[in-house]
């Protein structure tokens, strides 16, 4: 008699926690893992115990599933989703359904999807964020994939997902691949909010702070409209010293950054979309060149910036940095967001933007105070166009652009690199512009290669050409836009 709720596949660290979460709300879960000894590890291990029963072979996992059976993978993002899928789908019956909570590409989930239904079963591709600590005690779970899946698992996703004010950070995203693309752009966003706080950082540096001067700054950010996850680790980060040498633990770390993919695929998705996600693209590329080192290092002995030092009082200019992180870290959400509506509309996605905002309220690494904010703004009745248009995001701006202004400027005269700080600028500028510099632009493409131009005095959708030179013909270039 089969007695598991839930089957997972995948014993690494994100596995074994989510299903220990699962045990402790109730319900029967089987494991099993591709090297098999990882299974009886397990259960004589962390969970010795429990009622998690482990299997030997895929058919003795199958065969310990209630019906529909639920097979989660939680295994590494590409090929080895599809090798299980292929393991285990001889086993599966109609109505069956198989999760992905790995970080998938969500163009491989929209395929993987249509081809497990075209198999009679059903597909989740999940998003499932928080890391080690999130999916033991609650993580952010954004399911996507055949809607018929979600009635199966709601309640087990509900219960083991973490809680903000009372309702858990886990909804139905959407069709296909939506779920991992929420997830994507999740990350994405996390890459800008640690670039920001990384700029935050580099400038307290250069105006002298110790990172235990530092901590204690964040720590006071962390009380207020900034209070999230990541600025709190930064103050424990900061706070942390090296057991060998007794220095700052943050001093001893090599200034290169590692990335998996994900914030990568969010910059290539906005390109495609036309869509400008100024600072997630930046804050990309600030770890591509993080990871140019040797390149840097011999750089830095030929290439002179300014020699300027820092005069100014630096409690006031500790707090224009913190103005500015909040100014830049609204575009970055807004432009997030705009990333979401633009997929929605690609895709054919029914995205519940408030509903978004409350499953990254809680239990995943951006999680904030914040994320309130943006999920209230979604919560009218008249959804915003953009959210730097709300009432509270537009105002919080106003408050704080002069000082994200004397921020860039200050970062710009010391030398110091802050391509989110002030990319966000740079897009609020141009967001807020009624006229842009394209009509420039416009006429360069029409003079070398007669791609015609609107006018301001005639409707939208007339298209000119002029003869620049007098040399040319009157045929245009067809007109497209990519
Ligand atoms: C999360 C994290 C998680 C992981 C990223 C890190 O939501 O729990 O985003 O998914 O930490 O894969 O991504 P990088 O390795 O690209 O920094």
């Amino acid at each position: 008699m089969p007695q598991a709720d839930i089957g997972l596949i995948g014993l690494a660290v994100m596995g074994q926690n989510l299903v220990l979460n699962m045990n402790d709300h109730g319900f029967t879960v089987a494991v099993f893992n591709r090297t098999v000894s990882k299974v009886d590890d397990f259960l004589t291990g962390g969970a010795k115990g429990t009622n998690i029963i482990g299997a030997h072979s895929i058919e003795e996992f199958v065969a310990a599933l209630k019906h529909p059976r639920r097979v989660m993978l939680l295994v590494k993002a590409g090929q080895p989703v599809d090798a299980f899928i292929e393991k285990v789908i001889p086993h599966l019956e109609a109505g069956d359904i198989i999760i992905d909570g790995g970080n998938s590409n969500y163009n491989d989930t929209i395929r993987r999807c249509e081809y497990v239904e075209s198999r009679g079963l059903l597909y989740i591709g999940t998003g499932v964020s928080g890391g080690e600590e999130g999916a033991r005690h609650g993580p952010s779970i954004m399911p996507g994939g055949s809607p018929d899946a979600w009635q199966h698992v709601k309640d087990i996703f509900q219960a083991v997902a973490a809680k903000a004010d009372g309702a858990p950070c886990c909804d139905w995203v959407g069709e296909n691949g939506a779920g991992h693309y929420v997830k994507m752009t999740h990350n994405g966003i996390e890459y800008g909010d640690m670039q920001l706080i990384c700029e935050a950082y580099s400038l307290m540096k250069a105006v002298g702070m110790t990172p235990a001067e530092m901590s204690e700054a964040f720590a006071e950010w962390n009380t207020g409209e900034l209070d999230s996850y990541l600025i709190e680790i930064t103050r424990d980060i900061l706070a942390a010293r090296d057991p060998e040498t007794g220095q700052a633990m943050v001093d001893v770390i090599l200034d290169t950054a590692g990335q998996k993919g994900t914030g990568k695929w969010t910059g290539i998705s906005a390109l495609e979309m036309g869509m400008p996600l100024t600072l997630i693209g930046e804050a990309v590329f600030a770890r591509c060149l993080s990871a140019l080192k040797d390149e840097r290092v011999a750089a830095s002995e030929k290439l002179r910036g300014p020699k300027r030092t820092f005069k100014g009082d630096r409690a006031k200019f500790v707090e224009d940095i913190r103005q500015a992180l909040y100014a830049s870290k609204i575009i970055s959400y807004a432009q997030g967001f705009m990333l979401l509506r633009a997929a929605a509309a690609e895709y054919g996605w029914n995205l519940n933007y408030g509903g978004i905002a409350l499953m990254w309220r809680g239990g995943c690494i951006i999680r904030s105070q914040f994320l309130g904010r943006i999920k209230d703004a979604y919560s009218k009745k008249t959804q915003p166009t953009n959210l730097l248009l709300v009432p509270y995001f537009r105002s919080a701006v106003r408050k704080a652009q002069s000082a994200w202004r004397r921020v860039v400027v200050q970062a710009v005269r010391l030398g110091v690199p802050v391509p989110a700080f002030s990319s966000a600028l740079a897009f609020y500028d141009g967001y807020r512009s009624e006229r842009l510099p394209a009509n420039l632009l416009q006429a360069q493409r029409d003079y070398f290669g007669a791609h015609t131009y609107e006018r301001t005095d005639k409707p939208r959708g007339e298209f000119f050409h002029t003869d620049w030179t007098g040399t040319g013909g009157d045929t245009t270039a067809s007109t497209y836009t990519a």
